[in-house]
């Protein structure tokens, strides 16, 4: 079915779903208020594809981290086909580490969560851990390896998606800031500070930003809200650490170029966008306390993204329940990128094929009154 959609917002998830639909056959613009893609939380990513440690046994978003992932392998093959961009795509595993009992015990109930669901994972004592990972520091007692773990370059991936989206004829409108969304016959307006678009659907993927935007009809408070994070791009000399590596206070990720991200502060600052030197010292802390040899790396740059947290921590994910031809997908929080396939095929299915996914009841709209 060949339908007019505007894409409201050109991060990771908006890219993703424009490309999509677009593949699809939709007729697609998509309108960001920055220039290049990406820039807003999906510039600040360091792509780690982790769902078994981001969330817990039981809650929703685990099964659509792992379905999401699960999907990557053909995704990123398909985007760089479609793109001829070739993307950083690793999936080495994670080492999540502990330096006392009680990150032990969690780590143990992670390992027990993972062996019943048949995930190969493997617990190691202090001598198992230093064997596995070398550079870890002397106070590690123990850790978790969880193979199918990995990461990915946030913002190339995000290109790629932008240009195979216009290879399959999407538009690009950059530098327009959306201000609202109103509905008149059968048709949605989509007004922006430079003039206004209009398409049979929308949809809404404008991250921390999706608040900002009035919906007329619409009477609910959209529950996104800014979550900063900010991160470091080290460049490491020497032998690399095998796989990203995960503490309670960190993670890093070390890419084939030598560059080590080390993420990333989880902070309520509303809209401010800038590093902080208690932000920037307690990261680089914190990661010289789990790999001792960060101190010999130098410092390139202290990025900052804001991500769009909602009140349960679960993304808006469907159509509208009130504006008919809106449809959300919106507040990933930490896991925009892992998210990003999934929530390409469930709005793509909604949209194109009226075909609802059993999982999107856990992240209606509805839920907000949206
Ligand atoms: N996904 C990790 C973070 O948001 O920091």
């Amino acid at each position: 079915m060949n339908r007019d959609v505007i894409v409201v917002g050109a991060g990771i998830v908006g890219c993703a779903i424009a490309y999509e639909l677009a593949r699809r056959g939709a007729s697609v613009e998509i309108v960001d208020e920055r220039h290049p893609v990406g820039m807003g939380a999906t510039q600040a990513s360091a792509g780690v594809l982790a769902p078994y440690i981001e969330a817990r046994d039981g809650n929703p978003l685990l099964d659509l981290g792992v379905r999401s992932l699960d999907l990557f392998d053909d995704f990123m093959t398909r985007v760089s086909s479609d793109s001829g961009i070739a993307v950083s795509y690793r999936r080495t595993g994670t080492i999540d580490v502990a330096v006392d009992e009680s990150e032990m015990r969690a780590l143990r109930t992670t390992a027990d969560v993972l062996a019943r669901r048949g995930v190969a994972a493997r617990m190691l004592d202090r001598a198992g851990a230093s064997a596995e990972e070398p550079h870890l520091a002397g106070d590690v007692i123990g850790a978790l390896v969880i193979d199918a773990h990995g990461f990915v370059g946030a913002g190339d991936l995000t290109r790629a998606l932008s240009v195979a989206a216009r290879r399959h004829g999407a538009q690009l409108i950059e530098q327009s800031r959306v201000r609202r969304i109103v509905r008149t016959g059968a048709e949605l307006i989509v007004e922006t500070d430079r003039g206004s678009l209009n398409g049979t659907a929308v949809v809404l993927a404008a991250g921390s930003w999706s608040g900002t935007i009035d919906i007329e009809g619409v009477a609910a408070r959209m529950p996104v809200r800014p979550v900063r994070g900010q991160l470091m791009h080290l460049t490491w000399s020497g032998p690399p650490l095998k796989r990203v590596t995960w503490s309670r206070r960190c993670y890093l990720v070390p890419w084939d170029d030598g560059s080590l991200l080390v993420g990333a502060t989880v902070e309520d600052a509303g809209f401010d966008e800038r590093a902080t030197v208690a932000g920037v010292r307690d990261l680089l802390e914190a990661a010289c306390d789990v790999v001792p040899q960060a101190r010999t790396a130098g410092f390139r740059a202290a990025r900052v993204g804001l991500r769009p947290g909602t009140s349960d921590d679960l993304p808006v994910i469907g159509p509208s329940s009130v504006v008919q031809g809106l449809v959300y997908a919106t507040g990933h929080y930490r896991n925009g990128v892992l998210l990003a396939p999934l929530t390409a095929q469930l709005v793509a299915d909604a949209m194109l094929d009226n075909r609802i996914d059993p999982m999107l009841e856990k992240v209606s709209p509805a839920r907000f009154g949206l």
